[in-house]
C-alpha cells in the first residue's frame, strides 16, 4: 500500500482522534503493527497564528513514522500556510479534515461543512496541494445525506486536484457517531476513483477488518475508537490478513503495553500532564475485565509514574493469579 511516495508497512492504519491520538498512543499503535499513524486534527488558524499549544501538536519522533498530520480549516490561504508548516515539521503525509461534524467546527465552514460547499472544498484542496510536496490525503464522511453522492463527488474532484488517497468514514454529518457505518459508501468511493481508498468505521475485530476489505475493495482500513484500549488490534488484523494465527493478548502482554503507555506519556508529555491523562486513559485498556471498575477507581487520583505503574502491576497480578 502506497500513499504517494510513502510505502506503508501494513494496510491497517490508526484514525485521527482529537485529544487521543497524541504521540504516546501513536507510538503504542505503531509498535503493535499499525501501518500509519495520524495526528489528532490541528487547527490551521492555531498553527499560523502562533499558538504554542497548537504547534506542540506537531511534535513527533522517528519511531512512529510514517506520520500523517491532519489539519482543519476553511480558508484556502490559511490552510496552505498551515500545510507548509506541517511539511516543514517533518510530517510524512498531510491530511485535510472533511469529516468533523462538531457544531463549533461546522460553524466556521470547516470539517464536514466543506462537503456541502464544493467550490470552497476545491479551493482548499488546490491551495494546499500547491503548498506542499508531501503526499496529500483527505478524510471525508458520507456527506449531508445518506446517498453518499457528496462523498463520490468530493472524491472525484480531489483525485483531479492531485490528492493521493481518501479515507472514508461512512456516516452522515448529522449521524455524528450514531447508527451503523454504511460500508457501501466506501465501495462507491472506491469504484469512483483510482487513488487508494481507506475504509473506516466500526471495526472492532480482525474479522471486521477482513469483511471491510472484502465488501468494499478498499486499499486499507482505519481503526479509531477500538484502538484506544486495544492497540494490539493492528497486529491481530495483520496476522489475519497473512493467514497467520491471531495473537492472543494475555494479561502479561496487556500489562506490558499499559506500562509502555505510561512511560511514553511521561516521556513525551511530562509527569504531571501524563498522570492527569492516565486517570481516564488507563481505564480503556481494562474494559470488560474482572475488577476493571475497581482499577478505574484506583487510578482516579494517580499522581506519579511510579504509582501508575504499581497500580497497573497490582491489578494485572490479581488477574494473573
Ligand atoms: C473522540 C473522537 C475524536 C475524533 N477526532 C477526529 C479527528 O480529530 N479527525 C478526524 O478526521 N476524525 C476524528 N474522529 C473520527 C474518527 O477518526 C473515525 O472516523 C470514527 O471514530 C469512526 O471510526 P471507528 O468506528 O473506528 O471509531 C474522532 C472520533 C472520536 C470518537
Amino acid at each position: 500500500m502506497n500513499i504517494g511516495n510513502i510505502t506503508l508497512s501494513s494496510p491497517v492504519v490508526l484514525a485521527p482522534l482529537a485529544g487521543i491520538t497524541t504521540l504516546p498512543l501513536r507510538l503504542i499503535a505503531k509498535e503493535n503493527g499499525c501501518g500509519m499513524v495520524c495526528s489528532e486534527m490541528i487547527s490551521a488558524n492555531g498553527l499560523i497564528y502562533g499558538s504554542e499549544k497548537t504547534r506542540c501538536m506537531l511534535n513527533s519522533v522517528p519511531e512512529e513514522k510514517p506520520l500523517s498530520v491532519q489539519i482543519f480549516g476553511a480558508d484556502p490561504f490559511v490552510m496552505a500556510e498551515a500545510a507548509a508548516m506541517v511539511e516543514a515539521s517533518g510530517a510524512d503525509i498531510l491530511d485535510i479534515n472533511f469529516g468533523c461534524a462538531v457544531k463549533k467546527v461546522i460553524k466556521t465552514g470547516s470539517g464536514v461543512a466543506l462537503m456541502r460547499d464544493g467550490f470552497r472544498a476545491e479551493a482548499v484542496i488546490r491551495a494546499v496541494r500547491n503548498a506542499v510536496r508531501i503526499p496529500l490525503t483527505i478524510k471525508i464522511r458520507t456527506g449531508w445525506e445518506a446517498s453518499g453522492k457528496q462523498a463520490v463527488d468530493i472524491a472525484r474532484m480531489a483525485e483531479g486536484c492531485g490528492v493521493n488517497a481518501i479515507a472514508v468514514h461512512p456516516r452522515t454529518a448529522r449521524q455524528l457517531f450514531q447508527g451503523k457505518a454504511d460500508w457501501s459508501i466506501i465501495a462507491a468511493v472506491k469504484h469512483a476513483v483510482s487513488i487508494p481508498v481507506i475504509g473506516n468505521g466500526d471495526i472492532t475485530s480482525p474479522q471486521d477488518a477482513l469483511a471491510m476489505f472484502e465488501q468494499t475493495a478498499c486499499d486499507a482500513v482505519m481503526v479509531g475508537r477500538y484502538a484506544m484500549g486495544n492497540p494490539w488490534i493492528f497486529s491481530q488484523i495483520n496476522a489475519l490478513l497473512h493467514h497467520e494465527e491471531i495473537p492472543v493478548v494475555d494479561i502479561a502482554r496487556r500489562r506490558e503495553i499499559m506500562i509502555e503507555y505510561v512511560k511514553a506519556s511521561v516521556c513525551h508529555l511530562g509527569e504531571k500532564p501524563a498522570c492527569l491523562a492516565m486517570r481516564s486513559r488507563l481505564g480503556w485498556f481494562v474494559r470488560g475485565l474482572d475488577g476493571s471498575s475497581r482499577f478505574r477507581e484506583s487510578i482516579k487520583h494517580v499522581s506519579s509514574e511510579t504509582e501508575a505503574i504499581s497500580l497497573v502491576e497490582d491489578f494485572t497480578n490479581t488477574l494473573a493469579g
